[in-house]
């Protein structure tokens, strides 16, 4: 059987007498990728932040890559952090950098000192190709579009490597032919480096396109888990109001 990379036990999260996650439980199965499928404001982004422990939860257990992120010191975090991309629904590029600066900003942070030159630029490269903008390299972020600032921002992702990618959104904010774009980017960069993901939405489309399995996030728990066809097929109101 498939070895869960990612494992969420009973996690409750409030800010003030507003109870976001209420004993929500998740896996995530080494390769596979999920969509975690909720409205705005169900605590998606909240759950990703959990997982990855920018934010920390009231109760429950978040188990990522064998390490309980609450209970593991700030050094390991940082290894932990390595491992796992977040791909922010912001993208969190630095303005004042390039391309190339921003790709390398990671490499910096988490490779150890000395690194060659070449072996950064090489790492650069090839991460610019994935994503289909070696041209931007001397660009700045102002420069480039929604969807190329994504693509940059996957990139960053990518230069470390990561075993698991977290995407919050990818495709908010993008018309529907870049949408589909960045869905079909996703898809090639699990089969290329073989990641399990979490991809956090309620773009349909981006869903079905790169989904295994689907969760639906509603009053704070997993609603519904399923595959994006039968989750369709289902007659739930509740479920049917996120196909219509
Ligand atoms: N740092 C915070 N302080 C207080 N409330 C917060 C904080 N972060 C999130 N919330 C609240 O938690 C709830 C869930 O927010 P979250 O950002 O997870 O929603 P979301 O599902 O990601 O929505 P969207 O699809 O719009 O990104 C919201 O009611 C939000 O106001
Ligand atoms: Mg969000």
């Amino acid at each position: 059987m498939n070895k869960a990379v990612i494992k969420v036990n009973k996690l409750n999260k409030s800010f003030g007498d507003n109870h976001v996650l209420r004993d929500l439980n998740l896996t995530l199965l080494n390769g596979e990728t999920l969509a975690v499928l909720g409205k705005s404001g169900s605590g998606k982004s909240v759950l990703i932040k959990c997982i990855i422990s920018l934010i920390e939860p009231d109760d429950g257990k978040v188990i990522v890559l064998d390490n309980d992120v609450n209970e593991i010191n700030q050094d390991e975090l940082d290894i932990l952090r390595a491992r796992v991309g977040f791909l922010f629904q912001s993208n969190a590029l630095y303005d004042s950098m390039t391309v190339r600066e921003n790709l390398e900003f990671p490499l910096r942070r988490h490779w150890e000192k000395g690194m060659r030159e070449t072996k950064a630029e090489a790492a650069v490269q090839e991460v610019l190709e994935d994503v289909g903008l070696a041209h931007t390299v001397d660009m700045m972020p102002e420069e480039l579009s929604g969807g190329m600032r994504k693509r940059i921002a996957l990139a960053r992702t990518l230069i470390l490597r990561p075993s698991i990618i977290l995407y919050d959104e990818p495709t908010t904010g993008l018309d529907p032919v870049t949408a589909r774009e960045i869905s079909e980017l996703i898809v090639e960069v699990q089969k290329k480096y073989n990641t399990s993901s979490i991809v956090i939405s309620h773009d349909m489309h981006c869903i079905n396109t790169t989904a295994n399995r689907v969760v639906m996030l509603i009053d704070g728990r997993c609603y519904a888990e399923d595959t994006y066809e039968n989750l369709q097929l289902s007659m739930d109101p509740r479920i049917r109001e996120f196909f219509e």
